[in-house]
């Protein structure tokens, strides 16, 4: 618990600062809970639900979820990765973090090994020691890529799974299509030496917020032994509604088993299936997202202002995180400095990755315009990072 609250620690420290100050006084920038709201198209289909309820939408179901909303997410994985996606791909989960545990139980045997790319979000670890596996935990370049021949090296029997996030939480960074490809190569020459199924466990929380008129590169199409965890919290903007889903690879072997599993841990993990009524509003909101265009003007204008002023970044193109590099060696300290000068947001070591600190830039425009100054303020007194 000690170890995995940086975020937590650096949101109640920020609490007492607003307590003390006035909430209007303190720029929260540490968690990433989407200042917008779900888009119009999520109220009309709640107003229809409410307004004519369908006999029994509040009893149980198939563990899986509806067969209209799996299908529904099907058509849409189809069009956005041109590999064909059925129902029985599909188990709808309480969001991806519900998803992630789902799989790793799934999948994980007692001391099976998890590679994890740093900076990571930090539940990552939780979860695969939930289930009895061990992390570990690889290093990324400088451009918050992950080193190839880091991971080829560090691949043996008893990898079971590799977890990639792009966009990712916290840099902010997509991964190209070639190293995409690269990885997969990786992954399939290694499940030839060992005899093994290493799954590609991709966490796609981000995949709709992605900048610069880019296309979504799917790591699906470079490794057979894959599978998608996803929600609509960001997307949708419903974090709090537990909504998301599990796609396996149509290719992938084992597949009918490993759903069948899926399906199994849904129910004894306690989620039992995921919400009813969210399930039934988000089959019709597949191709709708809220506003990118809205995030990329507030990436553009924090990484201006922090450029000026000296921070070094790398540029985000997708989810709505920045990880600068501290300008103090120590990212706690650093942070501290910035708590005074009542900007919050968190030392990079809570991802795993310190000398770094992370900003969650979904907040409103009012408390980004005025945490520059902060941040300015801080480059003056401690030189360019
Ligand atoms: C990278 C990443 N994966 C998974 C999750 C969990 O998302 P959900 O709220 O859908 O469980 C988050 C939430 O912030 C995240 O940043």
């Amino acid at each position: 618990m000690a170890e995995g609250s940086w975020i937590r620690r650096m949101f109640e420290e920020g609490a007492v600062l607003k307590q003390r100050y006035g909430e209007e006084n303190v720029f929260d920038l540490s968690l990433g809970n989407p200042v917008m709201e779900p888009p119009p198209e999520f109220h009309q289909e709640l107003k229809k639900l409410a307004e004519h309820p369908i006999p029994g939408m509040h009893r149980y179901m198939p563990n899986a979820g509806y067969a209209e909303t799996r299908v529904a997410v099907a058509e849409q994985l189809s069009l956005e990765t041109s590999i064909k996606f059925v129902m029985n791909d599909i188990v709808m989960t309480c969001g991806a973090a519900g998803a992630l545990n789902v799989v790793l139980k799934t999948i994980l045997n007692q001391g099976d090994e998890v590679i994890i790319f740093a900076p990571y979000f930090v539940e990552y670890l939780n979860y695969v020691d939930n289930h009895g596996g061990v992390a570990r935990i690889l290093p990324a370049d400088e451009q918050f890529m992950p080193k190839l021949d880091v991971l080829e090296a560090n691949i043996g029997a008893k990898t079971k799974a590799v977890i990639i996030n792009s966009p990712n939480n916290p840099t902010g960074v997509v991964y190209r299509e070639d190293l995409l490809h690269q990885l997969g190569e990786i992954l399939n020459k290694k499940e030839a030496q060992y005899g093994t199924q290493i799954f590609l466990i991709s966490d796609e929380a981000y995949r709709k917020i992605i900048y610069d008129e880019l296309k979504y590169p799917s790591p699906l199409r470079h490794h057979r032994q894959a599978i998608i965890v996803t929600s609509h919290s960001k997307d949708l903007a419903l974090p709090g509604e537990r909504i998301g889903y599990i796609a396996i690879h149509p290719d992938c072997s084992r597949r009918d088993e490993l759903v069948d599993g899926f399906i199994f841990c849904n129910r004894i993990l306690g989620y039992v299936n995921a919400p009813a009524l969210m399930q039934r509003l988000v089959r019709h909101l597949q191709s709708i997202t809220v506003s990118v265009a809205e995030y990329q003007r507030k990436r553009d204008f924090l990484y201006n202002h922090l450029t000026n002023v000296g921070y070094s970044v790398v540029k985000p193109q997708g989810a709505f995180y920045m990880f600068p590099k501290s300008p103090l060696e120590d990212d706690v300290a650093f942070v501290r400095e910035l708590q005074q000068l009542k900007v919050l947001t968190v030392p990079g070591r809570g991802f795993g990755a310190p000398g770094h600190f992370r900003i969650a830039y979904c907040v409103d425009d009012q408390t980004l315009e005025c945490s520059v100054a902060g941040f300015k303020k801080a480059a003056q007194k401690f030189g360019p990072s």
